[in-house]
């Protein structure tokens, strides 16, 4: 028994030879998305390896890691280290590779972000992280479709979006060394991902229940140019567990609740619309105008939220906040809402504002938008109106399938609604956005286009 003792204090556990989270591609704080940070958890006092990279068969390149200490309860205390990669060539492969003590201890190749006029694919995955075969699915194919980037419109991970969940539900599926339908994908190691805030990812708000709780403030590297006014998601308990997750999220918080970003001909606009935000508010309002007006010389505008503006589930049949925010997005010329929060995949025909502006209880409650129903996205390819999407069906339980053959019952501005475990991939060209949704056995569920 003594020996036994003596051996696990002494003795690495399998769990302490490798990293506590693999390294994983992030965009950034870059509003123009043109180089790379390489992110990565470990444990403290652990040697920190060197990071090299390099495109084709040129010389690697060394990019200079920092850390940031983590030390909530609940969670042994670890380090998040991330690497800047620069200089990178848009559009294309590279290599990396992590060296420690001389033994490379990871290596793996990521996509560049395009450019401008560069023809470029990225995958959606929403409502992800619930340890499911239906997620492992999804991330399994998702990643054989080589995306440059994914983007998740919210409940990243479940239950709460705690570092424990992140750990459990999320990073796994991701990142397998052998990726299979039964046991997930790779696509973290070589897309860089870029996720929004859903209501699990900020269900741990309460720091003394979760003192490890809004993770996603210090596992994501993105654009800090959010609405300054931003007061939440709010980090409630004692003093020390707050502080203890600010100090882990540190410049991160709460600013990148909100953020824009473009990466080559795409515009990208993430909000928080969370039930704790007011979508009315004129400072909030100003600032997602003031983000999309940055994108009127991009050749599409996407808006990526966790709440669907229209949705055809009885379930989550309450949330429509975001229909206050439709008139912002329709003066923006905004092509494409992508939401989740409803679990299963809903495409609604093109959707114009019409009469229904300003913040009253009709353009919440009434569902009579102007629809432009002439738009299939094969024969016709231009839409009068915003397309908007449900991709909620990345994972978690699914929602509503009975509604699948049942049309009738479908809301008016709906058109395809499918409830199997599925994700979005879309390619896009200068003239060109087309749209897959692809199930969790690799099967074409939905298929459309728009084009200028
Ligand atoms: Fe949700």
């Amino acid at each position: 028994m003594i020996l036994g003792l003596i051996a696990s204090l002494v003795l690495p556990s399998a769990n302490d030879l490798g990293f506590l989270v693999e390294p994983y591609l992030q965009i950034g704080n870059q509003a123009e998305v043109k180089d790379l940070t390489l992110v990565w958890h470990d444990r403290p006092n652990r040697p920190v390896p060197v990071v090299e990279y390099r495109q084709g068969l040129g010389q690697w390149q060394k990019a200079k890691s920092t850390s940031q200490a983590v030390a909530t309860a609940k969670v042994q205390p670890f380090e998040i280290f991330s690497a800047r990669l620069s200089g990178l060539t848009p559009g294309s492969r590279f290599q990396y590779r992590l060296i420690t003590q001389g033994v490379e201890v990871f290596s793996y190749w990521g996509f560049t972000p395009p450019a401008k006029s560069q023809s470029q694919r990225f995958a959606v995955i929403g409502d992800c992280g619930g340890a499911s075969l239906g997620q492992a699915g999804v991330a399994y194919y998702a990643s054989k479709e080589k995306p440059h980037y994914l983007v998740i419109p919210g409940d990243i991970v479940y239950d709460d979006g705690t570092v424990r969940d992140y750990r459990a539900r999320f990073f796994p599926f991701y990142q397998r060394g052998v990726p299979s339908q039964r046991r997930g994908g790779n696509l973290l190691h070589f897309a860089p991902t870029i996720g929004v805030l859903g209501n699990h990812d900020i269900g741990s708000r309460n720091l003394d229940r979760d003192p490890d709780g809004l993770a996603y403030f210090y596992t994501f590297f993105q654009p800090l140019n959010g609405w300054s006014g931003a007061t939440e998601p709010a980090a409630t308990g004692s003093q020390i567990n707050v502080q203890a997750f600010k100090s882990a999220a540190g410049a991160n918080y709460p600013v990148m609740a909100n953020f824009w970003t473009r990466i080559g001909d795409v515009h990208w606009v993430m909000v928080d619309v969370n039930h704790y935000v007011n979508l009315r508010e004129e400072g909030l309002r100003s600032w997602i105008k003031d983000a999309l007006a940055r994108g009127q010389d991009a050749k599409w505008r996407i808006v990526m939220l966790h709440h669907p503006p229209f949705h055809s589930s009885p379930r989550h049949a309450e949330a429509k906040q975001s229909r206050l925010l439709m008139e912002i997005f329709e003066d923006a010329k905004v092509d494409l809402v992508i939401a989740g929060h409803v679990h299963n995949y809903q495409r609604n025909f093109p959707i114009s504002v019409g009469d229904k502006r300003g913040a009253r209880a009709e353009v919440l409650n009434r569902d009579d938008w102007t629809l432009d129903k002439s738009f299939d996205g094969k024969t016709n390819t231009k839409p009068q109106g915003i397309i908007t999407i449900v991709n909620g069906a990345g994972g978690a339980r699914l929602y509503d399938p009975q509604l699948a053959d049942q049309p009738n019952q479908w809301k008016p501005f709906t058109t395809v609604y499918k409830a199997v475990f599925s994700f979005g991939i879309v390619d896009v060209t200068p003239q060109r956005l087309s749209y897959r949704q692809i199930d969790q056995n690799g099967e074409l569920l939905d298929e459309w286009a728009i084009t200028r």
